[in-house]
């Protein structure tokens, strides 16, 4: 049936650092599920649409200031505000992709120097990926790109900070993807390990938490 585990969706995330290309890649990838018949939505945090998400975005765009520690636990409770909907959507059968996650709200609030375990501690009950696929591209690189430098954390030295914190945070099940090659590339590599893993959810892998 459709509400048992055997035929659930995944819950997979894409990272990495601003304007490396994750939110085309994420909404081509949902398109690409879509087409092979299988129920996917695109999500992404922050999602601005909630009233923390609106105190969120404000913040990005430099029309308030919050302190490093308040602001980390907004971006969490935006988090928890959707984790009753992202399980029940997986649990119905639906994949979620995830322009974001977990692992930006731990990489960017570290990298302002904020004590990693605390960054992680209000994470810890949410749902784990089935998959997390970082895009992997130079700061400088991705600094070339356009529309770099409108919100808050576009800059270029903040960003080094950010993949380097990045670094501590991934670990060997993390796919890494070049995101310097031709978007169709990207796209390919992508479109393959991500159906992989919507295949092995579908076979009943159990869901999991964070941070296990
Ligand atoms: P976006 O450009 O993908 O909408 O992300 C907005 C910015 O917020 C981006 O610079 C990454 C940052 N961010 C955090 O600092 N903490 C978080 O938990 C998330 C999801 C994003």
């Amino acid at each position: 049936g459709a509400c048992n585990n055997e035929s659930r969706g995944a819950l997979i995330v894409l990272e990495g650092l601003d304007r490396c290309g994750k939110t085309s890649q994420s909404s081509r990838l949902v398109s690409y599920l879509e087409g092979l018949g299988h129920s996917a939505e695109l999500w992404r945090f922050p999602d601005r649409t909630t009233s923390v998400g609106q105190m969120i975005s404000a913040y990005l765009l430099n029309q308030s200031e919050l302190d490093d520690r308040t602001i980390h636990l907004l971006f969490s409770a935006n988090r928890w505000e959707k984790r009753s909907m992202m399980e029940t959507k997986l649990k119905a059968g639906t994949t979620l992709i995830v322009d974001r996650y977990s692992y930006s709200g731990v990489a960017f609030s570290s990298a302002k120097g904020v004590d990693l375990e605390w960054c992680k501690a209000p994470e810890i009950g949410l749902l784990a990926p089935d998959l997390v696929l970082y895009l992997d591209m130079p700061p400088e690189k991705a600094s070339e790109r356009g529309g770099y430098g409108d919100e808050r954390y576009e800059h270029l030295e903040f960003q080094k900070k950010v993949a380097q914190c990045y670094q501590i945070l991934c670990d060997p099940s993390w796919k890494m993807v070049d995101a310097c090659q031709p978007i169709e590339d990207v796209q390919k590599q992508l479109q393959k390990i991500v159906l992989d893993n919507v295949l092995a959810c579908r076979k009943g892998k159990p869901l999991s938490l964070l941070w296990s």
